[in-house]
């Protein structure tokens, strides 16, 4: 059997892990809102239509931040139009997705399925067919008090308390030409910090995020970083990043490594990050809004462009595998070794469209495979993460050269004495020995180990086998003399929770 080794040590902090990288993304794109959280006349639905069935797996995932209505349906839409009474809402074009919005669903209904969640709220604003003006206006109507028209309206739409939304996307994926609006990097560098200096006006607590590039592979990356930073540097406190990989050609290796791209990508948006601090002489140091990453098979989705005129059409609904689900895994240590400059993560999106919960419309929701990684890193990734530098087999791929088997990322609640490891077996032909020096902790237990595999990495869940693939536990771990041992199964993805108190 093939062999790692890692060490755990408290003294290798890498920062404190931030809840907010656990957060996901609702987007008025395709099924995710209507017929996904929100269906009236659904046997689950509430009062307000938001299906209870669908809130309560949002809870069991752990989601800490959703990120709302876009996307890039956010640059062609009218905030006014989803808010006040129902029956009075207009009906529009949405161009980023050729679909018909009824605004049934819209602000109102978004902040009371937050507090159902028990999330927190993150509203992006439109910078493409509009400006600072409609964003200060959404500020307050959101987040000031009362005694003003718009703030009052909010009064009057029934929300006496304002929303006290923290976390504001000063536009979406402003760098693409896809994108309604679409601006060069200068031209967004300005009205970002135009907008961000209005807004912090109108309120000062919020925390503001500059989109950065919408992929790594964008010929502006880089560039895009720099310019915009050079330009609103010092008036947000994030950039953002959005990543999306799928397997090409049926390369299995290759798309099992693509947290090295994730990793890569991270390092980079940094460095540029720094290069524009430094040449300000800033003494900020900007962190990351990783605010839109997942495994989307775009080569299946035709475009935007070819889509016919529908209201919540069935947009790529991505069924994912157990493969899937091990580089989801892979992501979430990805972002949990860059807790100190990654503040914030959406898994993109939540329901139905590339999303952890399939839901059919007057039926059932289930758990897709890729739902298991996502709800077990929220729960156990819990105050510092810890480097494990990992010694490892490698393995060959296509795409990025050797690469190592074992990918790992630890926690360490020092208040509970409570330490969680991260692990993916990238390694298709076998299991894997890992052995981790612990004695830094002293005396512990081993309270889990939990596993996501499966003989069959293709097997999936469906509305006819919801539960084909669940985690189960782990065999073959032990824990003696300050050497905890375990065996990583092909292609897997596994948490082992240890804890610092004896067992009572
Ligand atoms: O999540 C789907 C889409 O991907 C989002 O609307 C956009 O921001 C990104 O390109």
């Amino acid at each position: 059997m093939k062999t790692a080794r890692l060490t755990l040590d408290p003294a290798f902090r890498i920062g404190a892990i931030d809840r907010r990288l656990f957060g996901s993304f609702v987007e008025h794109m395709g099924r995710c809102v209507y017929t996904g959280i929100y269906e009236p006349g659904h046997p689950e639905a509430d009062d307000l239509g938001l299906r209870q069935d669908v809130a309560q797996l949002t809870r069991e995932l752990g989601v800490s931040v959703v990120r709302y209505p876009g996307g890039n349906f956010v640059s062609n839409h009218r905030w006014e139009d989803g808010v006040g009474p129902r029956e009075t809402r207009p009906t529009r074009l949405d161009l980023a997705w050729r679909s018909i919005e009824t605004n049934q669903f819209g602000l109102g209904e978004y902040m009371a399925w937050i507090r159902q969640v028990g999330a927190e709220p993150m509203l992006a604003v439109n910078l493409g067919t509009r400006g600072l003006a409609e964003a200060i206006e959404l500020l307050e109507y959101c987040n000031y008090p009362g005694g003003t028209q718009l703030s009052d309206l909010r009064v009057k739409h029934g929300d006496a308390d304002p929303y006290g939304v923290k976390l504001w996307c000063l536009g979406n994926e402003m760098d693409g030409p896809w994108q309604i609006g679409h601006l060069t990097a200068y031209e967004y560098g300005r009205r970002a910090a135009e907008t961000a200096n209005a807004m912090r006006r109108l309120d000062p607590t919020i925390e503001l995020v500059a989109c950065g590039s919408s992929n790594r592979q964008m010929s502006t990356f880089g560039a895009w970083e720099a310019t915009v930073l050079e330009q609103c540097y010092d008036l947000v406190d994030y950039v953002s990043m959005h990543a999306y990989y799928e397997e090409h050609d049926g390369d299995l290796d290759s798309f099992l490594a693509s947290a090295v791209d994730m990793d890569a990508f991270i390092d980079e948006v940094i460095a540029t990050a720094d290069h524009v601090k430094a040449k300000l002489r800033s003494k900020k140091r900007l962190r990351i809004s990783f605010d839109e990453w997942n495994v989307w098979y775009q080569k299946r989705f035709p475009g935007e462009a070819v889509l016919e005129w529908q209201h919540a059409p069935r947009l790529i609904e991505d069924e994912f595998s157990v493969a899937d689900a091990v580089v989801v895994g892979s992501y979430l240590i990805s972002l949990l070794s860059h807790a100190d400059r990654v503040a914030v993560g959406c898994q993109a999106q939540l329901a139905n469209t590339i999303a952890p919960i399939r839901t059919e419309p007057g039926g059932p929701a289930w758990r897709q495979t890729t739902f298991y990684p996502f709800a077990q890193a929220a729960r156990f990734a819990r105050g510092d993460a810890l480097r494990v530098e990992a010694v490892s087999p490698q393995m060959d791929t296509a795409a990025y050269g050797p690469v190592p088997v074992v990918h790992a990322a630890a926690s360490y609640d020092a208040e509970n004495g409570r330490i969680a490891l991260f692990v993916v077996n990238r390694d298709r032909t076998g299991p894997v020995e890992l052995s981790v020096d612990v004695r830094s902790f002293g005396p512990l237990r081993i309270d889990s180990h939990l596993v996501l595999a499966d003989s069959d990495v293709r097997a999936t869940n469906n509305q006819a086998e919801p539960r084909r693939v669940v985690p189960r536990d782990g065999s073959g771990s032990g824990l003696d003399s300050g050497k905890l041992t375990v065996t990583l199964p092909p292609t897997s993805w596994n948490v082992i929770e240890l804890a610092t108190a004896p067992a009572v």
